[in-house]
């Protein structure tokens, strides 16, 4: 069965790569231009934290996850989103995330803070595989036919 790839941003400080390296499946760091130009074969999950910038349009999606969203090959493929935040943040709280599953009309499909608790790495497995299985039954041909 496929494994959903999850491609990730990621800045220095490497919460959300410490998360997205604890799931055990193809993860793709986008703060990488390699990965960040590229366009995915299917299904692909994102993760984003939040960065809330103190300008006007406090803008909080980081640039290379926009770069990324450019191309209508990774647009369409998208399936759903999930979010690192930081609850200090308050209404900002996983803004990035909210704002791209809401445009896009995907699912929010998971939500945690900093790099995530051992249990929320768990949690985050089991939300990926179910994925995984409801993509692949999806692609089953109909019983009887
Ligand atoms: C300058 C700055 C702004 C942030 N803005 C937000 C925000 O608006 N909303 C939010 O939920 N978290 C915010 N955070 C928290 C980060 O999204 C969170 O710590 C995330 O895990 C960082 O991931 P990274 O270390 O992989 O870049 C902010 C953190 C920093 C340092």
């Amino acid at each position: 069965m496929r494994q959903t790839p999850l491609y990730y941003y990621s800045s220095a400080s490497g919460l959300v790569r410490s998360f997205a390296e604890r799931l055990e499946r193809p993860v793709f760091n986008l703060a990488e231009r390699e990965h960040r130009l590229s366009e995915v074969d299917g299904p692909w999950v994102l993760l984003t934290p939040s960065y809330k910038t103190g300008n006007d349009s406090n803008d909080t999606i980081p640039e290379a996850v926009r770069r990324f969203l450019r191309s209508e090959v990774n647009r369409r493929g998208l399936v759903g989103v999930m979010g690192s935040g930081n609850r200090n943040f308050g209404q900002h709280y996983q803004m990035a995330a909210r704002e791209i599953a809401r445009r896009s009309g995907r699912p929010m499909l998971f939500e945690f803070e900093l790099a995530g608790t051992p249990w929320d790495v768990a949690e985050g497995r089991d939300i990926l595989e179910r994925l995984d299985e409801a993509l692949f039954t999806a692609h089953q041909p109909a019983p009887g036919r």
